[in-house]
This record gives structure tokens, C-alpha cells and sequence, in this order.
């Protein structure tokens, strides 16, 4: 039975370019925005680190003794490493191997266990030809393994390296304990033994991934009649300017994202307000609201600082983590993000999302996998539009500040 008391391995199980790399980095990105320590230890790279990043497909062939001997040797550094860290205060790691043998798998079983670690299989498994040879044109000849080595031969000796993985492959069977199959990039996902509310939430989450790249856009509603007054929270309407930017990004929307987005507010006057220069369907989300600041809503952070030091001081102190005397904290804010999350993980079509300050910088944590408690520090002025676009393996950002220019441009004017 899963304890939910015991630490966590995931460990991956696929033949080379069937997105083992992209779930663990995805898992590790969701566990740690939610404020797990989690971390992704990568077999191929201790491999490229040590033995140099140079090998021929031969190298992998399983009746190469000298080849599997030094790949053995590899996987248990990264093994150890692994172990280290979580004995010395992380909380959930992610093994990325192909573990694509029943006896490697054990080995890896067993230490874990040892360890006191529960372990959970992740396999992928992809049968759609056309998907593996996207990867491998897309990632794997671009790869560090290939660097300077024509497309063609690149792609020509990965095919051979995914033959020798393929001569030893066995699949997961239910006697291996705890395990998610993830069958054609999700298609199908096949569970066995999955209980407890945390490995039920990575699995939700899997089942929401895909691989279509689309751009994700940030941006602040236009400025507000509270923004120009240094007030916090509330539900003001905007000012001149701010419907000047709604009509700004109307425009830009139109131009550089086109019809076919879905727009997201959330249910306070000032997004709905910004969004409805769009002339487009939106969506309005009470996940998306702004932190709640409890009793200090409608404040400014100078009556905050004059009236409550004490309250001032303590999310000076520590910003993540205060919670606003009935009201909420960064913490809170990600925990109630998290359907929206998996929303705009689901969704294929770009998304333009019109927020607030405290909530667009989750929504950026967890887009650029920043570590949590930096969140409440991330710049998102007002009248600035964030296009973030998803890579292989993270996200590209860029930033596009349009007119007119809002009173109080960063929008922190001396918030702690
Ligand atoms: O000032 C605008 C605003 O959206 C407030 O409503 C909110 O309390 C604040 O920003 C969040 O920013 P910070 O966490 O830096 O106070």
C-alpha cells in the first residue's frame, strides 16, 4: 500500500525518444511549484559528463560487456546522487533512465526501498512510429550526443541505439509494484496500484500533457482606478489609461495571437473589463482572482505599514509564506491554482490569460520553473504582455510593453 508518510521515486521506464525526459522534467516542474523539493536525475547526462558525449550506437548494443559494464556504472552514480538527496532533505526525485530491464529495474528497486523510499514506475511507451521519429528529428539529433554530426547519420545511428535498447526491452509487469503506463503520448494511461492523493494528483496531471507547441500569454489588466491610488485588492473599474491598454492589446491580440485563442479572466471587474475590447468568448475563472488581503483590502501599503507594522513586517519577513489576516499567501494562491494549471497544460490552442499581479506571477512560476518563494518577487509590471512559449524541455520568454504608460508602472510602488 502507498504510505503516504514515505519519500518518493519515480522512476522512468521507455525506450530512448519516447518522452521520458519531457514527463520527468513536467512531474518535477508540477511537484516542485507546489512546493515539493523535488529533483530530475538524469542517467545521459552522468553518462555524457563521464564517459564524453561521443559514443557509437555499438556502445549500447546489450552484448557489448564493456559498454553495459560502464553504463551500469553510470546509472548507480546517478543512483547514489539520487539517494543523497533525498536523505539529505529532498522530498521527491525522479530517476530518468530507459530502466528498460526487468533486473535494472529490481537493482533500482531495491535500493530504493532500502532507502525507505516508495517507488513508482513511470513507463512510456509509444507505438506510433511517426511520433518517434518527430522526436527523434526534433530532439535527439539536435542533441549534445550529436553535436557536429550531419542530421542524417545523427538520426540513422539513434535508430540503431533505439534497436539495441529494443533487443533487451520488457515491459513493466504487475508483479513490479506501484506503476503508470503512458501510452502514445496519453492516449492511453494504464495504472496499477496508483492510491494516496498525491500520486492521484500526478496522474491527473498526466493525463492533461501533450506535445503541441502553442504560446501561452500573460498580462495584467489594464491599470485600475485602485492601481492609480496605491490600493490593493478591490474590485475597481480601470482608469482612462487602462482601457486605453484594453483597446493596446485588443489590437496586438488581433495581429500576433490572431481569433484562434482562448482567453481566460478572472471574475473581477478590471480583467473582465480589459478582455472586452477582444470581442472574443472568455472565460472567467475565481481561481484566477487576485490574493486575497484580507482585512488589509482596499488598503495602501503605507496605511498597511502605519497601521499594522507588525503585518507589514512579517510578510516583509516572509512573503511567500504570510497570509494576510483573513486572507490569503502566495502558498495558498498556487494551491488554488492548480486546476487552472492543468487547464492550460490540456488546452492545444494558444491561451491569453488577463490576470492580477500575485496570481500571473504563480501562473510564471510554474510556466518558467522557478522555485516557489521567488514568485512573489517576479516583475509583472502593468500595460506589458508576457508570450511564453513552451520548449522541449522549458520555456521561452518574451516581453512586449505596450502604450500608454500606467501611473505606477511596476506596480510594487512600496509594497513589502
Ligand atoms: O497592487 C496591485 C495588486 O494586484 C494588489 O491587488 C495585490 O494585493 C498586489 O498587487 C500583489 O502584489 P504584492 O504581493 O507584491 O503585494
Amino acid at each position: 500500500m502507498a504510505d503516504s508518510t514515505r519519500k518518493l521515486a519515480f522512476v522512468m521506464v521507455g525506450l530512448p525518444a519516447r518522452g521520458k525526459t519531457f514527463i520527468a522534467r513536467k512531474i518535477a516542474r508540477y511537484l516542485s511549484w507546489l512546493g515539493h523539493r523535488t529533483m530530475v536525475f538524469n542517467v545521459g547526462s552522468y553518462r555524457r559528463e563521464r564517459l564524453g558525449s561521443r559514443q557509437h550506437h555499438s556502445f549500447f548494443d546489450p552484448r557489448n560487456d564493456a559498454g553495459q559494464a560502464a553504463r551500469r556504472d553510470v546509472a548507480l552514480a546517478a543512483l547514489d546522487d539520487m539517494l543523497s538527496f533525498l536523505r539529505e532533505g529532498g522530498d521527491i526525485a525522479i530517476y530518468d533512465a530507459t530502466n528498460n530491464t526487468r533486473e535494472r529495474r529490481a537493482l533500482v528497486r531495491a535500493r530504493c526501498e532500502e532507502a525507505g523510499l516508495e517507488v513508482v514506475f513511470v513507463e512510456s511507451i509509444c507505438n506510433d512510429p511517426a511520433l518517434v521519429e518527430e522526436n527523434i528529428r526534433a530532439n535527439k539529433a539536435r542533441s549534445p550526443d550529436y553535436e557536429g554530426v550531419p542530421e542524417e547519420e545523427a538520426v540513422r545511428d539513434f535508430r540503431m541505439r533505439i534497436a539495441h535498447y529494443e533487443s533487451a526491452y520488457e515491459e513493466v509487469g504487475e508483479d513490479e509494484g506501484h506503476f503508470v503506463k503512458i501510452i502514445d503520448v496519453g492516449r492511453t494511461l494504464v495504472l496499477h496500484r496508483i492510491e494516496g492523493y498525491l500520486l492521484a494528483r500526478v496522474v491527473h496531471y498526466l493525463l492533461n500533457l501533450h506535445v503541441q507547441p502553442r504560446s501561452v500569454w500573460l498580462t495584467r489588466h489594464g491599470e485600475s482606478e485602485f492601481n492609480v491610488l496605491g490600493r490593493i485588492g478591490g474590485d475597481s473599474p480601470l482608469s482612462e489609461a487602462g482601457r486605453g491598454y484594453a483597446r493596446t492589446l485588443a489590437g496586438v491580440a488581433r495581429e500576433r495571437i490572431g481569433p484562434d485563442v482562448v482567453v481566460w479572466t478572472s471574475t473581477l471587474r478590471r480583467t473582465i473589463e480589459t478582455a472586452e475590447a477582444l470581442g472574443l468568448p472568455t472565460r472567467a475563472w475565481r481561481a484566477l482572482d487576485e490574493i486575497d488581503a484580507g482585512v488589509c483590502d482596499g488598503m495602501t501599503y503605507e496605511e498597511i505599514a502605519d497601521g499594522m507594522p507588525q503585518e507589514y513586517e512579517a510578510r516583509q519577513a516572509d512573503k511567500f509564506r504570510y497570509r494576510y489576516p483573513r486572507g490569503e499567501s502566495y502558498q495558498d494562491v498556487i494551491q488554488r491554482l492548480e486546476p487552472v494549471i492543468f487547464e492550460l497544460e490540456r488546452e492545444r490552442r494558444p491561451v491569453l490569460v488577463i490576470g492580477h499581479q500575485a496570481v500571473l506571477r504563480a501562473l510564471y512560476a510554474y510556466m518558467m520553473d522557478r522555485p516557489p518563494n521567488e514568485c512573489p518577487y517576479v516583475s509583472i509590471p502593468l500595460h506589458t504582455i508576457l508570450e511564453l512559449e513552451p520548449t522541449a524541455y522549458g520555456c521561452d520568454e518574451r516581453r512586449i510593453d505596450l502604450p500608454p504608460t500606467p501611473v505606477d508602472p511596476e506596480g510594487f510602488r512600496q509594497g513589502p
